[in-house]
């Protein structure tokens, strides 16, 4: 089965919203956990607009799944992940004004500076994955800095309808096609939710899925736990063959 990490920086952004102390992303944590998460991903923002840095640290402690932090290349926040040694750093393209992630890194422009931290945080233990654009160049040149994973932005997926999303959806296959061939593992992300998961679940060679927005979102309703149960669900009656 494909892996589900559970983004959960939303319960963070509604804690910021009031500066206290809930709701606390170490217990929804927990509670994701209980409702079959195989991993915990958390976005360390450079403005900490929702998860601090003492959140990263609780969840280094208490996750024991795997535990994915998201991240931009700033060396402040490169340091701060190679105290914390999460199991795995996803690098994430960031501006200040954005809402969300808006699309994947451009490794190839930034070569340089994604170079450097790949660099530096493989050689702490920890697994680095680079968030990118289903684009073939952009593999390749993941693969060339030394990645381990590639997580390719579903964003275009999720906003498309009609011919322009089976377009985005082949252009996804494609680009996973081609980086299973050069041996990178493959994740995908962004705006994917209980509805549209279907097609990106039977993409061959896919074996994480990171959500946040529509888990948290129904677990507002519903409950975290059963939040992400449901989501487990949805993605076992799209997986091709659920013994693999
Ligand atoms: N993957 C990456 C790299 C992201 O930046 C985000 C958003 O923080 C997600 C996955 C989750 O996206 P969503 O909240 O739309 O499910």
């Amino acid at each position: 089965m494909i892996r589900l990490g559970v983004n959960i920086d939303h319960v963070a952004t509604v804690r910021q919203a009031r500066r206290t102390y809930e709701p606390d992303p170490v217990t929804a944590a927990a509670l994701a956990t209980l409702g079959g998460a195989d991993g915990i991903t958390v976005h360390l923002r450079e403005d900490r607009r929702h998860i601090q840095d003492r959140d990263v640290q609780l969840l280094r402690q208490t996750v024991n799944t795997r535990l994915n932090l998201e991240m931009s290349t700033a060396v402040e926040i490169v340091a701060f992940a190679l105290t914390v040694k999460p199991d795995e750093a996803t690098l994430v393209p960031e501006k200040r004004a954005e809402l969300t992630t808006e699309g994947g890194l451009d490794v190839i422009g930034q070569a340089d500076v994604v170079r450097a931290a790949t660099e530096k945080l493989k050689a702490a233990g920890i697994q680095v994955s680079l968030f990118i654009d289903a684009d073939i160049a952009q593999v390749d040149m993941a693969m060339d800095l030394g990645a381990d994973a590639i997580e390719f932005h579903t964003g275009t997926y999720a906003d498309a309808k009609g011919e322009a999303q089976a377009n985005a959806l082949a252009d996804l296959r494609t680009a996973a096609h081609h980086a299973v061939g050069l041996g990178l593992h493959v994740h995908m992300g962004h705006g994917l939710n209980y509805h549209n998961i279907g097609p990106v679940v039977r993409i061959p060679g896919v074996e994480e899925l990171n959500i946040g927005h529509s888990i948290i979102s129904r677990a507002v309703l519903v409950g975290l736990e059963r939040a992400v149960r449901d989501m487990k669900q949805a993605m076992a009656e799209h997986f091709p063959n659920p013994k693999r």
